[in-house]
């Protein structure tokens, strides 16, 4: 590519681009493979990404209308938009990914490796935190705690969460319980969006 002299980065843009592309192939490296292809996003996700200012996304819908796609591609949109001239970075954002089901193993205190507790504060921390189909595990008061430890210090310390899920918000307190979906209700408020359509996997979806 050429550059004129105008367009040539300065030498911290040209780090930040170098980091970036790094960054977000290594991303690409984690996406499942039937969600690679890119697509475009909802006109209030893409708003969310460009006006992000500490807030959570909750993208809710029935079964197969493109949640977890959406929320993949939200993801690395989202990070390739913390490597914006001007934005304030100083390392790489940790993004981690899990589906609800997965997380609950992996925190269980007899999870392989005993890194339960670890992962608890690895997941309180991380930069972006997506949890996909959260309504999938079957509620117990256990998952509930858990639940809590991760959204009320996220909760207090403004950090993003994606979630994606087929219960509205406001209907998710049987499964979270009350106190995270009071917590979810203002970290997702002006951010709750309804992926509409039909099923895309049975080829009715347009
Ligand atoms: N915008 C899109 N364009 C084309 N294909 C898409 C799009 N979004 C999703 N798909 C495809 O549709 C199928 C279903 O998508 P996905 O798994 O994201 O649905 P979902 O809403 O998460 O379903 P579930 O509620 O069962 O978890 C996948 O094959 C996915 O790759
Ligand atoms: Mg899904």
């Amino acid at each position: 590519m050429h550059f004129s002299s105008a367009d040539t980065p300065s030498p911290r843009d040209g780090v930040l681009i170098e980091r970036r592309a790094h960054v977000l192939n290594r991303f690409d490296d984690r996406i499942p493979v039937i969600y690679r292809q890119p697509i475009d996003l909802h006109e209030d996700i893409a708003n969310w990404i460009a006006g992000w200012g500490g807030g959570s996304l909750f993208l809710t819908g029935s079964i197969g209308v493109g949640k977890t796609h959406t929320a993949w591609h939200t993801c690395r949109r989202w990070l390739q938009a913390q490597y914006a001239p001007g934005e304030p970075w100083q390392g790489s954002p940790l993004v981690k990914t899990y589906r609800s089901t997965a997380l609950f193993d992996a925190l269980r205190p007899d999870a392989p490796g005993g890194e339960g507790r670890s992962l608890v504060h690895e997941l309180q921390e991380c930069d972006l935190l997506f949890i996909d189909d959260l309504a999938a595990a079957k509620a117990s008061t256990w998952t509930q705690e858990r639940l809590f430890e991760l959204f009320d210090e996220r909760y207090i310390n403004r950090r993003p969460v994606i979630i994606t899920c087929d219960v509205l918000p406001n209907e998710l307190s049987e499964v979270t319980g009350p106190r995270v979906a009071s917590r979810l209700a203002e970290m997702c408020r002006n951010s709750v969006v309804l992926l509409e359509g039909d099923d895309r996997r049975t080829g009715a979806a347009a």
